[in-house]
């Protein structure tokens, strides 16, 4: 499988979409926690949506993704941002593509690249996903899907024990929604550093 050309792909059906014009219901619910103003980085922006509803509001907005249009990070490789350098770092259903190590990482980047009081927003597909029961598994909570990408699936419980111990969690439930996928239950982090 190339990743690239799948998720390529996968952008170009997005961006036909009705939904792909408006910010998800996760992007609306997270700004009534973001300071005033600040800098912001969205991680696996996909069309980047989201990240023009929060430049629309007056953040100043990095969109970064593995496919343009975003600016081109892949989240396998160190996060190439100084420490301490956004207020917001974001991603809706942009996390799940990683081993348990790269993961653990991730998050830990993340974490020092907030200035301090930052946020961490991002909301997952959960372990309850019917998509899991129809998939193969690879290590814990992580999966061949039948569309052929590695995935991690999350739960409150794992993400308790995955996250920098620094964090101040704000929110973390299994009440998010997105319009694209129906009700899954998608679970829902606000942490603050
Ligand atoms: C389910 S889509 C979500 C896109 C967007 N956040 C949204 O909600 O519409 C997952 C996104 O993760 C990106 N992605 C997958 N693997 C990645 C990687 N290794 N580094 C950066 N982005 C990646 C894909 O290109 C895709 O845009």
């Amino acid at each position: 499988m190339d990743l690239k050309d799948y998720w390529t792909k996968k952008l170009a059906s997005y961006s036909t979409q009705e939904w792909i014009k408006h910010p998800n219901i996760f992007a609306k619910e997270v700004v009534e926690y973001f300071p005033k103003q600040g800098k912001l980085l969205e991680l696996a922006s996909g069309v980047g949506q989201d990240s023009r509803y929060f430049s629309s509001l007056g953040y100043d907005v990095i969109a970064t993704d593995l496919i343009p249009p975003s600016q081109l990070v892949d989240l396998n490789q160190p996060l190439p941002f100084p420490d301490e350098s956004f207020d917001i770092v974001y991603s809706h259903l942009g996390l799940h593509y990683f081993p348990i190590k790269r993961t653990v990482q991730l998050f830990s980047e993340i974490y020092k690249t907030l200035r301090p009081n930052g946020l961490f927003c991002t909301l997952f597909n959960s372990l309850t996903d019917p998509e899991v029961s129809l998939s193969t598994r690879i290590e814990d909570d992580f999966y061949l899907t039948p569309v052929g990408i590695n995935k991690r699936f999350f739960s409150v419980d794992s993400l308790e024990l995955l996250l920098p111990k620094e964090f101040k969690i704000l929110l973390l439930d299994n009440n998010g929604k997105t319009i694209k996928d129906g009700d899954n239950k998608l679970i829902r982090l606000i942490c603050q550093k």
